[in-house]
């Protein structure tokens, strides 16, 4: 399993973001994207489908968290679209993902890789003492969902660049770590908290770095990119 960087389409209409794909145009390599809610619920899945037919390998950030069956059923539709890569929340418990990974599960035996939210990044672990009654330590409930997750078949989990060493640690190497929270030295950080550059997430061990702002709001995007691709994947 290669490295890679995954660019964030964090854009809510199809002009904008083919306006932006378009400035790639010249690459000779076509970024891996992520299609989040934001463009999805905005133009479904016939964007999907245009972007796949432009060649682009893509991760549906949709985040899936429902019962079992639903999920499944949901997994199946996804599936179809034929991404690379997918997502729920470990929170809906093992059963729910092993349903999704049957759903997911097309019928020649491929599927696209299914990784797990562990707690967001927005979660404190005040609010999740206080609104979620978890009274853990976040990392021991990170860590405890990435288990489950890797348990329940999944191949990865979405974590921080600096939990993705632990993560290997306790769920295998193979097991895999999509990290954002990515910003160059001395770059815009936005509303991320705890950020790494693209250099320092791959000697932590990261297995797919998630950018948004830091190419989508660049004036070069596609040399952001690259710059990107050079510090991570070398
Ligand atoms: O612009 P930025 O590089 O911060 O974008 C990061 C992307 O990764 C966004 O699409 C954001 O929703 C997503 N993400 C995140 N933290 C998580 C899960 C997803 O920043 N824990």
């Amino acid at each position: 399993m290669g490295k890679d960087v995954i660019v964030a389409l964090d854009f809510d209409s199809r002009e904008r973001t083919l306006a932006f794909l378009d400035r790639f145009a010249g690459e000779e390599r076509k970024p891996f994207v992520k299609i989040g809610m934001e463009l999805y619920y905005a133009e479904g899945p016939a964007i999907v489908r245009e972007i796949k037919a432009r060649g682009h390998k893509i991760f549906l950030d949709l985040k899936l968290h429902d019962i079992p069956n639903t999920v499944k059923k949901a997994m199946a539709v996804l599936s179809g679209l034929d991404v690379d890569m997918t997502n729920l929340h470990a929170a809906g418990t093992r059963a729910m993902m092993e349903a999704a990974l049957e759903g997911l599960t097309r019928p020649d035996g491929t599927r696209p890789l299914l990784i797990a939210v562990t707690q967001l990044t927005s979660t404190s672990q005040e609010r999740m003492e206080e609104d979620l009654l978890i009274r853990e330590p976040l990392d021991r409930v990170v860590m405890h969902y990435a288990k489950c997750a890797a348990e329940a078949g999944l191949a990865g989990v979405v974590c921080s660049p600096l939990e993705a060493g632990k993560v290997h640690e306790s769920c295998g190497g193979g097991f895999l770590t999509v990290t954002p929270g990515v910003r160059f030295a001395g770059g815009e950080v936005g509303d991320q908290v705890r950020v790494t550059t693209p250099a320092r997430a791959r000697e932590l061990g990261s297995d797919y770095i998630v950018v948004g702002r830091p190419i989508t709001q660049a004036e070069d995007p596609a040399g952001a990119y690259r710059q990107c691709l050079a510090d991570f994947v070398g």
